[in-house]
This record gives C-alpha cells, structure tokens and sequence, in this order.
C-alpha cells in the first residue's frame, strides 16, 4: 500500500502546483486580455491616448479604475457603456467571468 500513498501525496502536490500557477496567470492573462481587446482605443497602457480613443473621448483608466472598483469594472465589461440609446462602449457578454476578473484585475493594476 506504500506506492498508493506516495502517488496520492504526489497528486495533491500537483493539484496545489497548479493552483498556484493559476493565481499568478490571472494578472498575466488580465494583461493579455486587455492588450487583444481593449489597447485598440484604451491604449496599451489604459490611458486612452489612441486616434480611436480622442474619437470616442475616453476617459483615462489609470485614473478612472481606482474610482470604479473591480465589481463596476467587471459589469462595464461585460455589459459595456451606453450614453441614452448611443453605445459608447460594446460589452464583452461572451468572455468567461474568469477573463473579465482577470481583465479587470489588470486593470486595476494600470494607476499610477
Ligand atoms: C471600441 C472601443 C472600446 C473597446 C474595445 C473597449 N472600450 Fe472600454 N470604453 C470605451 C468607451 C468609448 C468608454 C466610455 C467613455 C469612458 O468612460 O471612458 C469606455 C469605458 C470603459 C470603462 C468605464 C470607465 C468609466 O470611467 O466609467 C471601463 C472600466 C472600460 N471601458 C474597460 C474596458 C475593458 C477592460 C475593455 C476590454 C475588455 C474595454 N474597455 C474595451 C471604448 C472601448
């Protein structure tokens, strides 16, 4: 019965391992994220500084994020932002609650 303990503390290790490496992707995959989908007209480093940004006149995240919190964040996301009946902003209703934590979590991450 010796192997079977030894392959089961070895699974927990493994479980634990990649459990770690998850919470480390998540501010990664944020950045990922947001560089695929919102850099176009948030810029690359959140302040809105793109020909798409001053189009739209896009506030500047790294000053905006903080006064949001990561639960507004998360539902602009996923809802995005109207102004009446004009959107302003497409929402993401398609990515997984996982990358809009992640993404808000990055983004929360762009102040100064
Ligand atoms: C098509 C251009 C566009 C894309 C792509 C886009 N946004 Fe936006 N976003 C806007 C506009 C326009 C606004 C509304 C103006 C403002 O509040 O800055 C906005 C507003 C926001 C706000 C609210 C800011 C505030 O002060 O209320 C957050 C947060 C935000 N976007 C995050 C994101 C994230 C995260 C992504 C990517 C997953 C993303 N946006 C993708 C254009 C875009």
């Amino acid at each position: 019965m010796k192997p079977m303990k030894s392959m089961k503390q070895l699974g927990l290790l493994t479980v634990a391992t990649l459990m770690a490496a998850s919470l480390n992707a998540s501010a990664d995959e944020g950045s990922a994220i947001f560089t695929k989908e919102c850099a176009k007209c948030h810029g690359a480093d959140g302040k809105g500084d793109t020909a798409m940004g001053k189009k739209l006149k896009i506030k500047d995240l790294t000053v905006e994020a903080a006064k949001l919190g990561d639960a507004k964040i998360e539902s602009t996301v996923k809802a995005g932002v109207k102004d009446g009946d004009k959107v302003r902003m497409k929402g993401f209703p398609d990515m997984s609650d996982a990358d809009v934590k992640a993404v808000a979590k990055y983004v929360l991450t762009l102040k100064k």
